[in-house]
């Protein structure tokens, strides 16, 4: 017994330790992700012109062929490509416009830049924390875990959206996808969304456009743009009709401004907030119900609820919630980016390209 115990010691322990150096350090090796103004004072077909020309083209042009190929059923392609002329039209302001204007930069069909916008939706694996220290301050943190890592890792993001000269809001993005997983409206409240439901159905989500229901990341980027206030945010998010399941997490300002939204297409199945005079610090929400048991096969869960425990409300800080994001398996090897966020220090705003080299 005791030899065999020696015997595994040293490699469990240098694995230990290799692992917390990463997990500690993790920070200063990842980097920063270029950060853009978009300005939402220029016309939706040459707002995302400027950033479009930082990058490759022929690197963009085989990231959207890709992953449509990869992600697309080919019926559906064909599908969409003969609903485009009335999609086009049925599509909301501004996406449908600055979409179209990706595509002519690149030189692809629009049925393509749709088409990646829908399929970046599907199937993004993530977890997604809110929670409040001991003083009644609210922070936010989230990993967003997805395929393609090479490709998205050098597509990540943060750009900040301009009205009037100000920044109206801030959110992480890839770049030709117009919505928002992540985002932050300065002074107000914070947003991540993790996807529900295992993927979806391509049906689902053509009759879902054609009813004029939302795609899940423009109604991110929408209730940024558009909600006054927690309160506002945490309404329209639980309301507006959508194309496919989803959990919005929000944070505000205020003590008890942080909740776990459950949606349905139609509207909301639960909404679990933040109860922090009965001990309920935090919410962690990866991509199942809160109400059930995780699968044993992906349990992010309990690690980071262990990782949040250890920490404690006093240590709560941006700094600890991206470690507790550090922590293996929160943190795997499909996590693409990490960013950690409050409302009521927007400037404070982080995220960090994970795996980076
Ligand atoms: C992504 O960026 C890294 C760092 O600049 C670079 O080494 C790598 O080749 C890029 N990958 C692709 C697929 O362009
Ligand atoms: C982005 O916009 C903000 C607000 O107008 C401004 O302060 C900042 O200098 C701009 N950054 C760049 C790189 O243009
Ligand atoms: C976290 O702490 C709470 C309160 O002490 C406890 O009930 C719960 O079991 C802990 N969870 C984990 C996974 O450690
Ligand atoms: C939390 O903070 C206290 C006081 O600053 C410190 O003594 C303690 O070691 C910290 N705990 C952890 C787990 O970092
Ligand atoms: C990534 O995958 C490798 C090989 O499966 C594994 O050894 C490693 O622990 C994983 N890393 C993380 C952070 O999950």
């Amino acid at each position: 017994m005791r030899a065999a115990g020696l015997g595994a010691r040293p490699s469990l322990a240098l694995l230990l330790l290799l692992a917390g150096a990463r997990g500690s350090t993790g920070s200063a090796f990842d980097p920063v992700p270029p950060r853009f103004n978009v300005s939402l004072d220029a016309a939706p077909e040459l707002r995302w012109v400027p950033v479009l020309r930082r990058y490759d083209l022929d690197f963009l042009r085989a990231a959207v062929a890709r992953v449509v190929e990869e992600r697309v059923p080919r019926y559906i392609y064909s599908v969409v490509g003969k609903l485009m002329g009335m999609l086009e039209r049925f599509l909301p302001q501004p996406f449908t416009a600055e979409i179209r204007s990706v595509c002519e930069v690149l030189n692809l069909p629009l049925t393509d830049c749709l088409l990646i916008n829908l399929a970046y939706e599907s199937t993004a694996f993530c977890t997604s924390i809110v929670a409040q220290d001991s003083k009644g301050h609210i922070f936010h943190g989230r990993n967003l875990d997805y395929g393609f890592q090479s490709i998205l890792r050098n597509l990540t993001v943060d750009v900040q959206f301009i009205k009037n000269g100000q920044i109206a809001f801030t959110g992480t993005t890839f770049v030709g996808y117009v919505g928002l997983w992540t985002g932050q409206s300065p002074y107000k409240f914070t947003i991540s969304g993790n996807e529900r439901g295992g993927g979806w159905q391509w049906e689902h989500v053509i009759k879902g456009l054609i009813y004029r229901h939302s795609m899940v990341s423009w109604l991110i980027r929408s209730t940024l743009s558009e909600s006054n206030n927690f309160a506002a945010a945490v309404y329209k998010l639980a309301k507006t009709p959508l194309i496919a399941d989803v959990y919005y997490i929000v944070g505000g300002m205020f003590p008890g401004e942080g909740v776990v939204i459950t949606r349905n297409r139609d509207g909301p199945v639960d909404i679990w907030t933040l109860d922090p005079s009965n001990g309920a610090w935090f919410r962690v929400e990866t991509n199942y119900d809160h109400w059930k048991p995780v699968p044993e096969e992906d349990d992010r869960r309990t690690p980071a609820i262990k990782a949040l425990n250890a920490t404690g409300k006093a240590n709560l800080s941006l700094e600890t919630l991206f470690q507790v994001l550090s922590v293996v398996p929160v943190y795997n090897n499909c996590t693409i980016y990490t960013t950690v966020m409050s409302a009521a220090y927007p400037d404070k705003y982080m995220t960090r390209i994970r795996h980076w080299g």
